[in-house]
This record gives C-alpha cells, sequence and structure tokens, in this order.
C-alpha cells in the first residue's frame, strides 16, 4: 500500500473545491452553500453550509460512484484491508439492514446471537429471515450478555447446516470479542456467509495492539461505525467486503433502495478525512490511549465500592479477547445502578458516560480522550465512592437477570400480524408484536415473535423504573405500561413458520 495514496482525501477536497468555487447554485439544498441566514449558521459558521451540497457535477454519486466518491471509497478499502468498501450516511444501521437484506432471502436461515442490535432484528423483520438465536456468554457479577463462544457457534452451525449465514457482533458493546478467525473458518467451510457487527470497532484496523478485525479473520461483510471510535461525524458509516460469497450487485441495490437519495455530503467528506487521520495517526493515538487507559484502570481499583472489568477479569472468564479502549466499571456495590450512577455524573460532574447496565457503566475512550477529561472522570468517581460506599447498606440490592424469550414465530409474521394493545401485566404468555428495549445499547428485551414472560413484564419495569431510556420499536412510546400483542384469534400463522 502507498502511503502517498492514502494522503489523498478525493472527497473532501473536491467538495470544499465545489463550495468556495464562487458558483451559481440553481440546484438543492435550498440553503444554497449558506445563502440563507439562520441560528445555526450564525453557531457553526458558513463553512459549514459550504460543505453541504447534493451530487452536483464533480461530485460523484454515492448511489453508483464512478468519480471522487469511489476514489475514497478504494482508499478507504486499502487502509482497512478489504476488497471493497460502501460509504453511508445513515449509521451502521443502514449497513446492518442492508447485509441482512442483501445475504439473506426470505426464510433463509441466520445464526446470530440474541443480544444483537435492534437494527439485525429489524432486519430480520424486513427480510423475513428464520433466525437461529445463539445464546451469548452471560456475566452474572457484571450484569451484561457479552461475546459468543466458539462452541456454541459451533454447535449451532452443525445442527442448522442448511444456514445461510452466521452474525457475529465484533466486539459487543462492551468490547468483547468472539474467536471470529475459528468461527469464520469454520462457517466457511459450512458455505455459510459471514457478516459482522462492528459498529463498535473501527479503530481495530488501525492498531495491533487492538482485537484483530472482521476483515482480518476473513469475514465476508461487515458494517462498520467510523463515527462511534474513528472520528467521524455522527452517523457515517461504512461497510467493507472481502471475498467472492458477497452479491456486490444485489448489495448495491439493497443499499440505494434503504438510503437517502441525498446522503449528505458533509458525512461523507467526515469518512474521507476520518480515514487519512486514523491511517496516519491511529496507531500512535491509540498507543497513548492505552497508556492513559491504564492508568485511570490502576487508580480506579483502588477506590472502595468501585471493581473494574478488566482484561484479566474478561479472560479468566473465558472471553477470547478485549478491547482496553473500553472502561467498564462496576458501580452495584455502592448500592447503586449503573442507571444511577450514569444520572449522578451527568447531574452532579458535567461527565456523559456512554451506557448503563444494572450493574455497571461504560466509558469509551477514543483518539479524542483527553488525560483531563480521565482524571475528572477518575475523581467524580472517587467522589462517589466517598458519599455512597458509607451508606450502601441502606440502599436496595440491585438484581440481575437476563434471559431469553422463546420463540414462538418468525419476527417478520409477528410483526404483520394483526394486534391488540394490553396493559403489559395481561401480556403474560401472549406473542410479542413490537420489539421493546432500553437504548442505549438498543438490545432488544423482547423482540415480535417471542413469548411475553413475567420475567420479560419484570425487567421492562425495572427498566423503566430505574430511568433506562425505555423504547418501543412500533408506537415509540417511552411510557411503556402497554405492549402490543398478537391477536391470535384472527392471525393466520405462516405455514413455513417456527414448529
Ligand atoms: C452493537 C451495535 N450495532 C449497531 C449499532 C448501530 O450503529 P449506528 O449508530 O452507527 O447506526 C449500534 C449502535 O449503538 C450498536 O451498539
Amino acid at each position: 500500500m502507498k502511503d502517498s495514496n492514502q494522503e489523498k482525501t478525493p472527497f473532501f477536497t473536491k467538495l470544499k473545491e465545489y463550495g468556495t468555487s464562487h458558483v451559481a447554485p440553481f440546484d438543492v439544498p435550498g440553503h444554497k452553500l449558506g445563502r440563507i441566514e439562520n441560528d445555526l449558521q450564525k453557531f457553526a459558521g458558513k463553512k459549514l453550509y459550504l460543505l453541504d451540497s447534493n451530487a452536483p457535477v464533480g461530485l460523484d454519486h454515492l448511489s453508483f460512484p464512478t468519480g471522487v466518491i469511489a476514489e475514497a471509497q478504494n482508499l478507504m478499502a486499502e487502509a482497512m484491508g478489504a476488497d471493497r468498501s460502501y460509504f453511508l450516511t445513515n449509521g451502521t444501521t443502514s449497513g446492518i439492514l442492508a447485509m441482512v437484506l442483501s445475504v439473506c432471502k426470505a426464510n433463509d436461515k441466520i445464526i446470530l446471537p440474541r443480544n444483537v442490535h435492534k437494527s439485525v432484528i429489524n432486519g430480520l423483520i424486513l427480510s423475513g429471515a428464520m433466525p437461529i438465536f445463539i445464546k451469548p456468554n452471560i456475566d452474572e457479577f457484571v450484569g451484561i450478555a457479552n461475546d459468543v463462544s466458539f462452541k456454541t457457534v459451533k454447535q449451532a452451525i452443525d445442527e442448522n447446516q442448511d444456514a445461510k449465514a452466521v452474525f457475529i457482533i465484533n466486539p459487543t458493546y462492551f468490547g468483547v470479542v468472539s474467536d471470529l478467525r475459528k468461527i469464520t473458518d469454520y462457517a466457511h467451510k459450512h458455505n455459510m456467509t459471514v457478516m459482522v457487527d462492528e459498529a463498535h470497532g473501527a479503530q481495530f484496523y488501525f492498531s495491533p495492539r487492538l482485537p484483530y478485525s472482521a476483515m482480518e479473520a476473513g469475514a465476508d461483510i461487515t458494517a462498520t461505525s467510523m463515527h462511534k471510535t474513528a472520528g467521524g461525524l455522527t452517523q457515517s458509516s461504512i461497510i467493507l467486503t472481502k471475498g467472492e460469497r458477497i452479491d456486490h450487485q444485489r448489495l448495491r441495490a439493497t443499499l440505494n433502495m434503504l438510503q437517502s437519495t441525498s446522503p449528505s455530503s458533509l458525512l461523507m467528506a467526515s469518512l474521507d478525512v476520518a480515514r487519512k487521520t486514523m491511517y496516519f495517526k491511529g496507531r500512535a493515538k491509540i498507543n497513548e490511549i492505552l497508556k492513559l487507559a491504564k492508568i485511570a484502570r490502576e487508580k480506579l481499583k483502588n477506590i472502595p465500592g468501585i471493581s473494574v472489568i478488566d482484561k484479566d477479569y474478561l479472560l479468566e472468564h473465558g472471553c477470547y479477547d478485549c478491547d482496553e479502549t473500553k472502561l467498564m466499571v462496576k458501580v452495584s456495590d455502592l448500592g447503586l445502578s449503573g442507571f444511577d450512577v450514569y444520572q449522578i455524573m451527568k447531574r452532579n460532574y458535567n461527565i456523559q458516560l456512554e451506557l448503563a447496565e444494572s450493574h455497571m457503566v461504560l466509558c469509551v475512550l477514543t483518539i479524542g480522550t483527553t488525560k483531563q477529561d480521565l482524571e475528572r472522570l477518575v475523581l467524580a468517581f472517587k467522589k462517589l465512592s466517598e458519599k455512597y460506599n458509607k451508606i450502601k447498606t441502606s440502599l436496595p440490592k440491585i438484581e440481575f437477570h437476563y434471559q431469553f424469550p422463546e420463540a414462538y414465530s418468525r419476527p417478520r409474521d409477528a410483526y404483520h400480524a394483526p394486534k391488540i394493545l394490553v396493559k403489559l401485566e395481561d401480556a403474560i404468555d401472549e406473542i410479542s408484536a413490537e420489539s421493546i428495549m432500553i437504548y442505549p445499547p438498543g438490545i432488544p428485551i423482547i423482540i415480535p415473535g417471542e413469548i411475553i414472560t413475567e420475567t420479560v413484564v419484570k425487567d421492562i419495569k425495572f427498566y423503566k423504573q430505574k430511568g433506562g431510556a425505555l423504547q418501543s420499536d412500533i408506537d415509540n412510546d417511552t411510557d411503556i405500561d402497554y405492549v402490543q400483542i398478537v391477536d391470535k384469534e384472527n392471525w393466520i400463522k405462516y405455514e413455513g413458520d417456527l414448529e
């Protein structure tokens, strides 16, 4: 690979040229490169608008790139060790939908862990694919569902030799990875396509000190959020592919079905420049971050009531590997839930954490993290401990349970079934017609087609009471006292559905 090529930012360079070329714009967008005044323009500056154009002459088309977008995508693929890359302006969410829809047809079996992001469930609804859910490893001490073991995936492959694809999360939200290389080899031996969710793994492509990437593992296709950990603007993501298993025509057509015909030039430019920065500076910056993270972990370990879930812990508990730029802190020994700490950190210390679970909170470190911010974080945990470690015995014990509801039908069938809205407590033993999750992490507690149990109802109530951002995907109602269930009496169940 020639470094001189990676110095280039073909799309961003052309976009800058266009924005400053004194063009008379008679196309959209209607702000005409910032010739309309508004509060955003006043705050962020006119330059923001100069970079927002919609495929004028010379700037190529995302739906069928042959010019500067194609060039930028090729550089991205080259930098990340892939054969091809596709720019996405609607996040990894759109990438996951496109992967599932382009690889699986209706009723194709797909082997996947149950703790997938909601976009995967939506991909199942849209495609009509038949999920074969496998159980992720559950850590009761930390209160999370995490990676999958090779053994579990192997068993699912052995029992479902007609499956079309295997879907793996690399890494999970918490930075834990499965043995993707071994899984990929085994899936390929059985002629299955390997799809990967790398929403949290863009940094893997730029540092040998982090777990290996999906492309290094030989996976066929992956969706990666450049915006989460590689410096892109929010929603800028990519799809990467390798090998012969992907039908590129179908993938292109699917992406064009899902993406706007007016993709954001700002987001595409941010992909172009994020790639260049990560390529030249990522490795050194990630080394720095790993060093800072280590110091922070050492300090946090000495704080009473706080436990750091580090690599040693994770490896001892059977994980294959982990990303040490993620800082997992268990707080429930302070008598507080992760949700409480998430709120207190913002309210009292102006510190924004990435997510909370019942027992822990997650802090994401990237090449943008500073030493000063990490020091503030450690100090805040110290103060938190000083206050709550004394009174913890009077606080209620934080419970954790993670169970997997039984599936009654494909998600698609339940989604399209006639529905009734009932009170949560009246929904026990009924079939859910919707997904309900806390966001983040956006992993559904229940999905369409699963049977609602007492534990599901208890979990939803717990999360609601604890202030987790509960989201329901159908009515988008955050006040979840009600749930949509399948109206069984009026439902004609698809014959090829689950037994
Ligand atoms: C595991 C996982 N996959 C996929 C996504 C979707 O990514 P994006 O926000 O880029 O659409 C997320 C987002 O949080 C995620 O956590």
